[in-house]
């Protein structure tokens, strides 16, 4: 079987507070997304990295993508919700059963080819497939109706979600079209009673969501990550 990867990017992005979608703000001299893509394209495992664009998306060819090859294929069929679109994506794409998809957000461009085929070497003999994924670094703590701290989380055992996350192309399908209102992958295959492993990644691949966090990314990708 094969290893393909799915990227949503037909949200709006409406917390940056941006007329363009999030995804293509401009970040260390391109689109955020094309950091992502590019990442994808070059993992030599990866066969085809697909792109999940909003139907009317216009901004997606005014972009040079012809350095990322043969494997990158635009899809037109985003939806309303991330789990939409990534829904719609995996249906379009005509995938075998038993290939591996790696979805992963067009919002995390500092993603690592380290990080990429770690998750890749780890799960590719797994059952279930899993996700890249942090210990919680922070005390936790629970608000009240006031704002005020209620109590104090344990925060052993508690990790924060990020992308890729791998599942059997399938496996995905069938857990998306039973649960749709997921804010992640893993969640869905959660519901069908299935333990999805925790890859442990880093804080650098964390999601673009909030203004402050483009300085950041354009900070690491100028590092080279
Ligand atoms: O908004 P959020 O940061 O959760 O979006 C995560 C990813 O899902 C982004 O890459 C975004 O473009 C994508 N998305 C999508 N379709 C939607 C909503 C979000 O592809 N309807």
């Amino acid at each position: 079987s094969e290893f393909h990867a799915l990227v949503p990017a037909a949200g709006f992005g409406a917390r940056m507070g941006h007329e363009l979608p999030k995804q293509y703000l401009p970040l260390a001299g391109k689109p955020m997304i094309a950091h992502a893509l590019e990442t994808l394209c070059a993992c030599p495992d990866l066969s085809t990295v697909f792109v999940v664009l909003a139907p009317d998306d216009t901004l997606f060819h005014g972009y040079d993508w012809s350095h990322c090859g043969e494997k990158l294929q635009p899809l037109y069929c985003g939806g309303e919700t991330r789990a939409e679109s990534v829904a719609n994506g995996l249906l379009a794409s005509e995938l075998e059963p038993d290939d591996w998809v790696l979805v992963h957000d067009a919002a995390r461009p500092c993603l690592m080819q380290a990080h990429l085929s770690k998750l890749i070497a780890e799960l590719r003999d797994d059952a279930v497939g899993g996700i890249l994924a942090v210990p919680v670094a922070d005390t936790l703590k629970r608000a009240d109706a006031q704002q005020r701290i209620a109590c104090t989380e344990p925060r052993e055992g508690l990790w924060q979600a990020q992308t890729p996350q791998m599942f059997r192309a399938g496996l995905l399908a069938q857990a998306l079209q039973q649960c749709r209102n997921v804010t992640d992958e893993a969640s869905a295959v959660e519901a069908l009673g299935l333990s999805p492993k925790l890859v442990a990644s880093e804080s650098t691949n964390f999601k673009v969501t909030y203004p402050q966090d483009l300085l950041l990314a354009e900070l690491l990708l100028q590092q080279g990550k």
